[in-house]
């Protein structure tokens, strides 16, 4: 154990897929050897575009814990939680936002990118606006120093730095400037080809039953050109060959290429070898799934013993945000 703290979330916007498993999941469960961890469910920050309709909220934070529980997290290495169950992040959030210049915000890639890509949701609020301060407050309230996430969050640590900063230049050195851990799989190719997105209908679910998956990985598509069997493609046109690329090992990767360049294998071949070892990696975590699925006392515990290890650290991180503001004891 290095003694650093290392914390990251997982938003329960959707059913996770196997791009959260390696682009997430798997980094996760890494870490907890090395580290302090926490990880939490963003429960709120779900709220933040999915506030108007909140009927399957719970489903999907049940979904995100037992799939964190399957891939492989232990609940007594690192701690477990959800944000909403640590109210302090609130107060974190709302402290932080009056040193926030609104400039900062509106800069954030994402806030405009998502109010453009989402279509049938109105993301011209508030809560939305502060997405990425909630997150700052999420990071800064463990005094977290790495942060494993994709690329794609990277703008959302620089900002969190920079809260860390400002806030340290008001009140005094409260907060160690976060650094990302980048994950080695940001983007994982859906069954479409398109990044694999619950928003693109094209994803292979952590829930899927074998028959599911395997169907999903069978129908695939290919290279477009390879169109009789004994056309010859090219494997990088392929999302078949994206996925070897994480879950197969060298040989197996050139094996296919090869045989796709040369017409030498046919499409099925190459998807049974890609649903064999993609199926090596998803059956401990469906086995770990089933025996979850139906103890919903197990898992409320451990969200509520992690939820409570965590918050005895944000309340001791707000003690002393308190006193730096000078919002503590008069006395
Ligand atoms: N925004 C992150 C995502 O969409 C989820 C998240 C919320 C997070 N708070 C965080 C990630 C704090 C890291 C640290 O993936």
């Amino acid at each position: 154990m290095s003694g650093k703290r290392v914390l990251s979330g997982i938003q329960p916007s959707g059913k996770l897929h196997i791009g959260n498993l390696v682009g997430a999941l798997q980094n996760w469960v890494k870490l907890q050897d090395e580290y302090e961890c926490y990880y939490f469910i963003a429960d709120w920050h779900a709220l933040t575009s999915q506030y108007a309709d909140t009927s399957q909220l719970k489903e999907y934070v049940k979904d995100v814990l037992i799939n964190c529980l399957a891939a492989g997290l232990d609940p007594e290495k690192a701690t477990i939680f959800a944000q909403s169950r640590v109210i302090e992040h609130a107060e974190l959030h709302v402290l932080l936002s009056m040193i926030t210049p609104l400039s900062w915000l509106e800069r954030v890639p994402t806030y405009k990118e998502k109010q453009t890509e989402v279509k049938d949701i109105d993301l011209h609020t508030y809560g939305f606006l502060g997405y990425p301060l909630l997150q700052s407050a999420d990071i800064l309230i463990y005094r977290a120093n790495y942060v494993p996430v994709g690329v794609d969050q990277m703008p959302h640590l620089e900002i969190t730095r920079e809260i860390a900063r400002r806030f340290n230049n008001f009140y005094g050195e409260v907060f160690p400037e976060p650094e990302g851990l980048l994950t080695q799989f940001p983007k994982v190719a859906g069954t479409d080809g398109r990044k694999m997105s619950k928003t693109y209908d094209n994803c292979i679910f952590l829930s899927d039953t074998p028959k599911e998956a395997e169907q999903k990985i069978r129908t695939m598509m290919t290279d477009p050109a390879r169109i009789k069997r004994t056309d010859k493609g090219d494997p990088e046109l392929s999302p078949v060959f994206q996925l070897h690329k994480i879950f197969s090992t060298k040989e197996e990767q050139d094996e296919v290429a090869e045989g796709c360049r040369t017409a030498g294998i046919g499409c099925l071949d190459c998807k049974k070898i890609l649903i064999k070892n993609i199926f090596a990696v998803l059956e401990p975590i469906w086995e770990r799934r089933d025996h979850f699925l139906n103890k919903p006392d197990t898992l409320e515990d451990i969200l509520a013993s992690g939820s409570k290890k965590a918050g005895a650290v944000a309340i001791d991180t707000m003690v002393q945000v308190r006193k730096a503001i000078r919002l503590n004891s008069l006395k």
